[in-house]
């Protein structure tokens, strides 16, 4: 049983990704959630986050992280996301609040009582660079540091950078540094692994959960349909596919770098093949990917009805 948390900021793409761990509860232990601005700002992504929470009765610990990046201001995608940051679903405000501990300080508490803890990091990496340079002492509790971000040919965001990476440039810098290991999706294997706009049909006439994720796509697919694109990257699901099973990623190990300024380059990541504790994804099979992602929302339909 793999241990895990999610840093993130729900955003449709997360939520597809922790719902496809929900699903696998019997391999992930998940012990909560921490948020961070990134697509939209802190209180948005951590109301979502409580929404959907309650969308499914579920109730795991959600922890505020930090509210902009180290350096730059936070700069929220609306156009990507919507200005509730997971425009599509009309759910309920949530009841339940954050817990009242930051997401730093939940960290360091659980990271001293457990070991091999496998951190899913869906968002800008400020949380993970906050708690790494103040907090060294907890690097070798962390088993891995598996990421959806970067970018090895072109960036989303500027001309060589990935949205998650490019918006706090510096925190992704003392990810990268820490030693602990790092496992990064980038945007590439995260096209290789997308839907196709016609798969996302199914969900139209599933159960509970299908009738969220048909909601969230709605919306998130809404990009690809103006360019007449046939397939969007589900970003996120990534990380969370190549735990379930890394047999059906490529993958080369290595050192990846993060350059800080440069109105091309600012937020790029380089990696150099070789000694290292990074590791990139570079490929995968599409109908593996999709296949382990609707089994999920199946089962996920059958649980929380
Ligand atoms: O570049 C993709 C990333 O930015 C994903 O984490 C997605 O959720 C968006 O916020
Ligand atoms: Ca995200």
């Amino acid at each position: 049983m793999r241990k895990i948390v999610f840093d993130t900021d729900p955003g449709h793409d997360d939520i597809m990704a922790i719902l496809t761990a929900l699903a696998h509860s019997d391999e992930l232990e998940l012990f909560g959630f921490a948020t961070v601005a990134g697509n939209q700002t802190l209180d948005k992504v951590t109301n979502n986050i409580l929404k959907v929470e309650e969308y499914l009765k579920i109730n795991y610990p959600v922890y505020k992280g930090l509210d902009r990046p180290l350096v730059k201001q936070p700069q929220p995608q609306p156009a990507a996301h919507g200005e509730s940051g997971m425009d599509g679903p009309v759910l309920a405000d949530p009841e339940k609040k954050a817990e009242p501990i930051s997401a730093i300080d939940f960290y360091c508490e659980l990271l001293k009582n457990n070991d091999k803890v496998t951190i899913i990091a869906l968002a800008p990496l400020t949380n993970l660079g906050v708690l790494l340079r103040d907090h060294p002492e907890v690097k070798e509790h962390i088993e891995e540091i598996v990421l959806m971000g970067g970018a090895l040919n072109g960036g989303n965001i500027n001309k060589y950078a990935e949205f998650n990476i490019w918006h706090d440039p510096e925190a992704a810098k003392i990810v990268f540094d820490s030693g602990v290991p790092v496992t990064m999706a980038p945007l590439e294997v995260c096209y290789a692994g997308g839907i196709l706009l016609k798969e996302t049909e199914r969900f139209e006439e599933g159960g509970y959960v299908s009738s969220l994720v048909w909601d969230l796509f709605d919306f998130y697919c809404e990009y690809a349909r103006k360019r007449n694109w046939d397939k969007t990257a589900v970003f996120d699901l990534i990380p969370v596919l190549y735990l379930l099973k890394p047999e059906i990623f490529t993958c080369k190990e290595g050192k990846i770098d993060v350059i800080l300024d440069g109105e091309d380059t600012q937020g790029q990541t380089l990696f150099e093949e070789g000694e290292g504790n990074h590791k990139v994804l570079l490929d995968t099979d599409r109908e593996a990917c999709m296949k382990i992602f609707f089994e999920a929302i199946d089962s996920l339909d059958q649980k929380y009805r």
